[in-house]
């Protein structure tokens, strides 16, 4: 997703905006650019393709502003990239101006030429024509007649050192450091650069000056704020060999581990309430966020007995779901940052509902919207395709199912003694991977797959199908075991490969039925369990034999070779597992 920095450096600020786009590289992007005042005016170089395009001779200036883009409106191009400039000004803009066809349109009338195809460059032609010596007024006035989602940051030529800033719906971060004052969208921009950061707020506008950063309202009124120092999920992440996916997989023992004990600490109090007394409890998320919530829904029904409704993050918000001030709302993302998350939250909150996140990092827009985070301790994930931050979110989600239970019943379930077993059991779960090596170089050509599972396996086959689509490119559906026999089965031919996942001693019979219809059709039959008979009783292909764990607690590790499947799938494709494409890090537009 696009990406914002700018700095106010006390030297040349190129090669510092440079570096902080590179870091923002993990987040998926198209075309990159950076603009830099200067005794000419403004200085822009802007390319399609990799930030690395950028490099060349820095532009002299110790005032500047840079962009990843992540095309919405607009083909990837050299045009179409930011910064966009108007006159005396230049600014980046992530988020989506949903009014922008009729202010072009009337803009056009009045005269004004486009360059780009972006809703973007609307915003500093507003700004322009709002000019008339005042600055800040100017990005005010214009940002009064946007729709839509916006985080800018506007150089003007008349203010040499000076960068404003503007925040709604769409995430942006000030931060400082000894030499430099800066502005981002992602704090991972400024790891290394920035001691101290301050998320803004919807509706707030900060200008970044000599020596200060100065957080005001549209009326121009300051408004109080604190930084904080930049935490360590946010610090710099970096590999040495192989791929951040690779290296992410090869992190999730130590992760489960961080996270428990932070988890172990966490004070539920201020939360028991709304833990206690919630009438019905509403999951939502997206992508693999969503996978673990349905995870979620499962685990708290059972466990806890109080109904839970999970959603698609996106479909809620347009449901008019009903939801009120007796429920409780769990919101998960690993990166606090997904648009349609942050609104499915929001309505939760304007609703009444007592809103919970579920969060990699604390500093999310997410984490500050909720009355309650629990913040999980992956670290940071690089990758685009979510690996550790998976096994963590199921890690958090089912130690709430855990309060929730206690909070109701004062009981805790009797797997909650054991989670300390799951950094060693996923360690454990690396042993499959030379057979899982072994599967992908006999997949690698294939088309489409099935991954079937029953109970909490259908969000395991779920998540392992979402990884080999989004990575891998190749079509895989994670489908009810029992639900194949109703059409799906139609598809399976001669080599057709159908993946089980079958962790519950109960339903395994089931399970390997579906195997084994999906055999009588002529599929290549794959199983993965902790049960050493269902791999050699069973008519699967290819077995795979998983640690043994309580089984409420297998989806947290019976995942792990699936995620390393999809890896292995897309290395042998030829595909780069941490730049997958049309996918995006944070989704922070709807
Ligand atoms: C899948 C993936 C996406 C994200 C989804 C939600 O590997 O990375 O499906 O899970 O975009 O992101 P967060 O958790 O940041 O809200």
């Amino acid at each position: 997703m696009c990406g914002i920095v700018g700095c106010v450096s006390a030297e040349n600020c190129y090669e510092k905006i440079f570096t902080a786009l590179t870091r923002l590289e993990y987040r998926g992007y198209d075309s990159a650019g950076i603009a830099v005042l200067n005794a000419d005016g403004v200085s822009v170089r802007k390319k399609k393709g990799y930030v690395s395009n950028l490099k060349g001779k820095p532009f002299a200036g110790d005032t500047g502003i840079g962009h990843t883009r992540w095309a919405t409106h607009g083909k990837p191009s050299d045009a179409n990239a930011h910064p966009h400039v108007c006159g005396k000004f230049a600014l980046v803009h992530n988020g989506i101006v949903e009014n922008y066809a009729a202010l072009r349109a009337a803009l056009v009338s009045e005269g004004e030429t486009f360059f780009s195809e972006t809703d973007s460059e609307v915003i500093v032609k507003l700004i322009s024509r709002a000019y008339t010596g005042d600055f800040f007024s100017a990005v005010v006035q214009a940002c009064g007649q946007l729709k839509g989602s916006y985080a800018i940051a506007v150089l003007c030529a008349d203010y040499p050192r000076e960068i404003v800033c503007a925040r709604q719906g769409s995430p942006l971060i000030a931060g400082a450091s000894r030499d430099a004052l800066y502005v981002c969208s992602d704090v991972p921009a400024l790891c290394g650069a920035a001691e101290y950061i301050c998320p803004a707020c919807d509706g707030e506008f900060f200008r970044i000056g000599e020596g200060e950063i100065c957080f005001l309202d549209k009326a121009g009124r300051q408004i109080e704020k604190t930084f904080v120092r930049v935490a360590p999920e946010n610090r710099a992440a970096s590999v040495s060999a192989g791929t951040f996916m690779e290296k992410e997989i090869a992190e999730i023992p130590r992760a489960l581990a961080d996270t428990l004990e932070s988890l172990q600490k966490t004070d539920f109090a201020p939360c028991a309430r709304a833990l206690r007394q919630a009438e019905r409890i509403f999951a939502a998320a997206c992508g693999t966020a969503l996978n673990a919530a349905q995870a979620f829904k499962d685990a708290a029904e059972s466990e806890a007995r109080c109904p839970v409704f999970c959603f698609a993050a996106s479909e809620f918000r347009y449901r008019d779901p009903l939801i009120g001030e007796k429920d409780l709302f769990v919101a998960v993302s690993q990166s606090g940052e997904t648009a349609d998350t942050l609104e499915a939250a929001r309505l939760a909150k304007a609703r009444g509902a007592y809103v919970l996140a579920v969060t990699n990092i604390a500093q999310s827009s997410l984490a500050a919207l909720a009355d309650f985070a629990i913040v999980m301790r992956a670290g940071p994930e690089i990758a685009v395709a979510a690996t550790k931050s998976y096994n963590c979110q199921l890690l958090c989600l089912y130690y709430l199912t855990a309060q929730i239970k206690f909070y109701r019943v004062q009981e805790f379930p009797d797997w909650f003694c054991r989670l300390g077993e799951l950094p060693a059991a996923a360690e454990s779960a690396f042993g499959c991977f030379p057979q899982i090596s072994v599967l992908a170089a006999k997949l690698k050509n294939e088309r489409a797959m099935f991954y079937l599972g029953r109970g909490a396996d259908v969000r395991t086959a779920a998540e392992g199908a979402l990884k080999l689509r989004e990575i891998a490119y190749i079509f895989a559906e994670g489908y009810a075991a029992g639900e194949l026999k109703h059409g799906t089965l139609a598809l399976v031919e001669d080599g057709f490969p159908v993946l089980a996942v079958s962790t519950s001693e109960k339903l395994a019979a089931k399970t390997e039925n579906a195997l084994a219809e999906a055999k009588a059709r002529g599929a290549f039959t794959v199983i993965l369990s902790q049960n050493e008979r269902a791999i050699s009783e069973s008519c699967a292909d290819f077995g795979c034999l998983l640690p043994a764990l309580p089984e409420k607690l297998m989806p947290l590790v019976s995942v792990i070779p699936l995620q390393y499947f999809a890896c292995r799938m897309c290395l042998l494709r030829g595909f780069d597992p941490d730049k997958p494409r049309n996918l995006a890090k944070s989704v922070t537009v709807e």
